[in-house]
Parts: structure tokens; C-alpha cells; sequence
């Protein structure tokens, strides 16, 4: 079925040119002038993706898509600004209100481009195999409640040392904090955990918190090894991934992704927690991919991004979730971080059993050779921490 895309932007000439960009292809054009035009487009018909400037008369952006998201949570939110470092556009993406900006002026094919990607990736992590397993199955991952309670305090913008004692509830999460921000990319001394979120940025600590206690779960004895060793290959992937951003494109790791690593592989837990010793076994064998598609039917990419985006985890971080082993998918949106994530991904392989299929193309895509990036993560000594 055709999918519809909502436009909300008060400049005429906009509309004009969206309209024409979208003639001859399957997707269905609504426009609105303001939120509340938008609003009522909403109740009266079914869509898909809303695409919304920051700054509209009446109801900003910002105020729009926080509705939506409470209304209609399957749609998926983009926010449009003219200016990278607004503040209200920052705010929009930290708080995950939109899953995704897009500076104007647009350039016309690339905007076709991330539009299809949107698309594909809502089905990939909507496909019927999926949710037959999802559906078929009792006991599936929850969020964790510390998560919860932290989403709740920075929602309501409560001060850090109330955050840092929500935090400190869970020992093993204050302490992989602090083991984060002690790390080499902060390069911060600290045992205070309010000093640590104040460096590595609330959203970050979002994420961290996720993902430890996602690695946390009730554990049986038997499998703490081979959790930890995921854990390990995963903090691992999340120290390169900051690394080989910082390296090749000369600049840090956005902050919205700096948890692209730590979260990548999550679906195989998520896996566990559905299939136990069956995906265990898979786990282990030799043929780890063809197992995992033969015997379980969906990948552990494609469930690590279903759960990641019902958590409302923002979009670059389920992409590379979705995307780690294929990096150069034509869908892929953010290409060069899940570039990198890819790199890092395959690098992080310590104790851990290899097994990542590593894409030499990526190596061409970024326009660097494959030794100075093994130069660069020998050079880091993250490998032999
Ligand atoms: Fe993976
Ligand atoms: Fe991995």
C-alpha cells in the first residue's frame, strides 16, 4: 500500500516544490500550514511519516511532534530546520521527539533517498515474521524500570543529583558509568556519578543505562560467560566506534549516536531471553548467520531494531542495529556511522569468537585503506585493555 508523508511548513513556495518532488512516485502528498491544520490531517487520515519546520506559526515543531508521539506513535517524526545548531532542534533530537532532522534547503534526490530509507526501515523492523515471534512469545525483554524512572526524571528536566541518585539505585550500572567516563575518550577522573553525567551528556546515559541492563538480566550461572563476553565484545565496538569517527572523519561522534556501539549486537540478547539454549547453540556454531535466518526465521539485527525503536531509541542508533552487517544497504540513512560501527564491529573481537563478515567495500566508501584503520585501532590500545 501507498504510504502518505505530511508536510507541515507555513512557506507556500515549500509546498510547491515538496509536491512536484513527489509526483511520480507511490507516495500520497498532504500539506499543512500550521500544527493545528496538521493535527486535524492526522485524526481524518492515515499517516505515515510527518515531516514538520522547527518553527511554524501558532504551535512550533517541537510542540507538534511531542503530540504526535503521544498520539500516534507509529508515525514516524522528522523535524526540517535552516539552522544545524538551533537550540529547540537539539532539544527535539535529544529528547527523541524526532527520530530524525533534515536541514533545509534539502537537496531533492538525497531527500528521495532518506525518505525511501525511512520507509524500508519501517518495514524491516515491522515484517510478519517478526512480529510472529513477538506475538507468539511470553516473557519478552521489558525496559528496565531504572530506565524508565531516568526517562522520567529528564522528561520532567530535574536536576542532576536527583538523576545521579536514581542512578546510583543500581550499583552495577553507577559502576559501568564510571567506568565509561573514566574511559579514554572522556578522559575524565571521577568517582562521582553526578560529575559523570555531567561529561558524558544525559542522553548517552540513557543509553548506557539500557544497554547494562539489558546485559544484567536474570542470568543463569551457566551463561555468564558467554554474556559477558557479548558485553565485552559490545563496550568494545562502542570505544572503536568513538575512535575510528573521531580518526576518520576528524571530528567526535555525535553525541545522539555515541551509544551505537554499545547497543549493536542487543538483539542476540533479546534472542536469549526468546529461544535460550537453541540460539545459544546457533551462538556457537561455525555458521552463525545462515543458522540464525534457518532456525530462528528473522535476524538478530532485525529484532535489536524493533525493540530498540519501540523504546524510542533515536533512528541512527536502530540503524546500526539494523545495518551493522550490511553497511553500504542502498536504505541506509546515516551511511557513515553505521560505516564505522561496521568497522569497529568487526574489530572488536577479543576473547570473544569472531564473527563478523567484514565488507572491504566500507574501507572505499570512506576513501581510506584498510591498514590505517588497523594502524589506528592498534595504535588506541582499546584491544589489549
Ligand atoms: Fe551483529
Ligand atoms: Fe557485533
Amino acid at each position: 500500500m501507498g504510504k502518505t508523508i505530511l508536510l507541515v511548513d507555513n512557506n507556500e513556495p515549500i509546498h510547491i516544490l515538496f509536491q512536484k518532488l513527489f509526483i511520480d512516485t507511490e507516495y500520497t502528498i498532504q500539506i499543512a500550514k500550521s500544527g493545528n491544520e496538521a493535527l486535524s490531517l492526522l485524526e481524518k487520515s492515515q499517516i505515515d511519516l510527518i515531516l514538520s519546520d522547527i518553527y511554524l506559526t501558532e504551535m512550533n515543531g517541537y510542540d507538534l511532534l511531542t503530540q504526535v508521539q503521544k498520539e500516534y506513535p507509529k508515525v514516524f517524526r522528522v523535524i526540517l530546520s535552516e539552522n544545524k545548531k538551533d537550540k529547540l532542534l537539539l532539544k527535539a533530537i535529544q529528547k527523541n521527539i524526532a527520530k530524525l532532522y533534515i536541514y533545509k534547503p534539502w537537496d531533492n534526490q538525497n531527500l528521495l533517498k532518506v525518505i525511501r530509507g525511512i520507509f524500508e526501515f519501517m518495514n524491516s523492523i515491522s515484517s510478519p515474521e517478526l512480529i510472529k515471534i513477538i506475538n507468539n512469545h511470553e516473557g519478552l525483554p521489558t525496559l528496565p524500570s531504572l530506565y524508565n524512572h531516568l526517562c522520567e526524571a529528564i522528561h520532567n528536566d530535574e536536576d542532576i543529583d536527583n538523576i545521579a541518585s536514581i542512578i546510583k539505585k543500581d550499583q552495577a550500572v553507577a559502576a559501568q558509568i564510571l567506568h565509561i567516563a573514566n574511559s579514554a575518550f572522556f578522559g575524565i577522573k571521577t568517582s562521582s556519578i553526578a560529575h559523570a553525567i555531567i561529561n558524558i551528556g544525559l542522553n548517552n546515559i540513557k543509553n548506557i543505562v539500557l544497554a547494562t541492563s539489558v546485559f544484567n538480566t536474570n542470568l543463569p550461572a551457566s551463561r555468564m560467560k558467554a554474556f559477558a563476553q557479548l558485553w565485552q565484545h559490545a563496550y568494545l565496538c562502542n570505544q572503536l566506534t568513538s575512535l575510528l569517527y573521531l580518526r576518520i572523519f576528524n571530528k567526535k561522534v555525535p553525541v545522539e549516536y555515541l551509544s551505537a556501539g554499545l547497543l549493536h549486537d542487543i538483539g542476540k540478547i533479546v534472542l536469549i531471553s526468546i529461544f535460550g539454549n537453541d540460539y545459544y547453540n546457533i551462538l556457537e556454531s561455525d555458521d552463525f548467520y545462515n543458522k540464525e535466518k534457518e532456525e530462528i526465521g528473522i535476524t538478530h539485527q532485525q529484532i535489536g531494531g524493533y525493540f530498540l525503536d519501540w523504546w524510542e531509541l533515536p533512528m541512527p542508533v536502530v540503524e546500526s542495529v539494523l545495518y551493522h552487517h550490511e553497511p553500504l544497504n542502498i536504505n541506509v540513512v546515516n551511511k557513515d556511522l553505521i560505516a564505522i560501527v561496521h568497522l569497529a564491529d568487526y574489530y572488536a573481537q577479543a576473547e570473544a569468537k569472531s564473527t563478523t563478515i567484514l565488507n572491504e567495500e566500507v574501507f572505499t566508501y570512506l576513501g581510506i585503506e584498510k591498514h590505517i584503520v588497523e594502524q589506528y585501532v592498534n595504535e588506541s590500545g582499546i584491544l589489549s585493555q
